[in-house]
């Protein structure tokens, strides 16, 4: 069922962000190996997934979806069997529409026929889904959640008839119906907000959004806050450092999105920090940071351009809590323990520094650091005793 597969946030390579509709299967295979050599596939990242812009403009005669001839010429099942050799896994892309955002098929109506192709004629494992061209609401009555459902339920009947796990199922229906709620019900993660732009301001926007419903992510499903743009357009170190321990920490998919060949040791540097993908991977605990505090933005609302700044939640090492300057200025940030769930109070907490790698620090009461502009401190706090006796004498009453 729809809980067999991708429990844990998926982690790998898209086309799109860095390629839009210039693709074709040697750009595939080439950044497939350069995922490899880079030691992205070792890092964790298995997934190779194909976006928009792959199909003939036209169905078969018999009305089956089919990859462009030139582009693709060896075939999907090709691509997927060479993909799969080297150990990745294989994405392809859909739409519940009639068309896909570039022009190409869409699945309305076409859904068993599609689902079938996608995982037994190109041999798939995970299915984007899309939310262009849609039939009009007011005549077919099924919604956004009811076109979703039609390709949820196709791909688990196959999964069913074949014996075989489903494909992995992600929402593309960017945010509409409040899917953060239902989600679930049909894949394993579901697109929250519109499409990511490579600059601090949509990063900031897409933050602000997904801090009000950080909680819907779970075990078996994510709020998926779109591909990474680490590498494109003009982010700074930090503003990079702070889309990906942001993206990682909520326990988004993470997807690749740059062109591989020309990717920056810095970029590459952030992209395989293994103690943030560690966080994302986290096998106990489901649930991404939420927000604890908003920051220099007291009135938050859904168009705020200061997204949260201070948040926390859980991970079988402990407590992961992170800082998130978004102001133009380097600020000192300081948060008070017990403001965060998960920290108990009278306690001494170890801190581990996520980007330095080491520990820091014993915090009893509170932690300040000073963080660059638009960047992140993002620490792993886990219990060290009972604080010293004596240290709040108003307090060790109660112990
Ligand atoms: C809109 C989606 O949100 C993007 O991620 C991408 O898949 C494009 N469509 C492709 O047309």
């Amino acid at each position: 069922g729809v809980q067999s597969v991708g429990k844990l946030p998926v982690l790998g390579f898209n086309t799109w962000n860095a390629f839009q509709c210039n693709i074709d299967q040697d750009i595939m295979l080439q950044q497939a190996s350069l995922m490899k050599s880079l030691g992205l596939q070792a890092a964790g990242y298995n997934y190779i997934n194909i976006d928009d812009c792959y199909a003939e403009k036209n169905r078969t005669a018999s009305g089956d979806i089919q990859e462009d001839k030139i582009r693709f010429s060896r075939g999907m099942r090709n691509l997927t069997d060479t993909l799969h050799a080297q150990g990745f896994k294989a994405g392809i892309y859909g739409d519940a529409g009639w068309t896909t955002c570039g022009g190409y098929p869409g699945s309305y109506s076409h859904e068993e026929a599609d689902a079938k192709t996608f995982r037994e004629k190109w041999g798939f494992d995970y299915l984007k889904y899309d939310n262009c061209a849609i039939p009009f609401d007011n005549i077919t009555q099924e919604g956004t959640y009811g076109r979703y459902k039609r390709m949820s339920d196709a791909i688990q009947n196959l999964a069913k008839r074949s014996h075989k796990l489903p494909m992995i199922f992600s929402l593309c229906d960017w945010g509409w119906q409040q899917v953060n709620l239902w989600g679930a019900e049909f894949g394993q993660s579901w697109r929250t907000t519109g499409d990511i732009a490579p600059n601090w301001d949509s990063l900031a926007h897409i933050i602000n959004i997904n801090s009000f419903i950080a909680s819907s992510t779970h075990f078996y499903g994510h709020n998926d806050l779109d591909m990474l743009q680490l590498g494109n357009g003009n982010m700074t170190y930090e503003e990079s450092k702070s889309h990906f321990t942001v993206w990682a920490l909520m326990k988004s998919p993470l997807f690749i999105g740059t062109n591989l060949s020309s990717i920056t040791p810095e970029i590459l540097g952030i992209l395989k920090n293994k103690d943030i993908l560690a966080i994302n991977q986290d096998p106990v605990w489901g649930e991404g940071i939420t927000p604890f505090r908003w920051g220099i933005n007291p009135d938050w609302t859904f168009n705020a351009t200061h997204p949260a700044e201070y948040w926390s939640g859980r991970s079988q090492n402990g407590t992961v809590v992170m800082m998130l300057n978004s102001q133009n200025v380097e600020a000192e940030m300081s948060f008070n323990l017990t403001e965060s769930a998960w920290i108990r109070a009278g306690r001494q907490y170890k801190v581990y520094d996520l980007w330095a790698h080491t520990q820091t620090e014993i915090a009893v009461r509170s932690i300040t650091k000073r963080v660059p502009p638009h960047g992140v401190v993002a620490m792993l706090l886990s219990d060290a005793g009972q604080e010293p006796a004596g240290l709040y004498p108003a307090c060790s009453v109660w112990w």
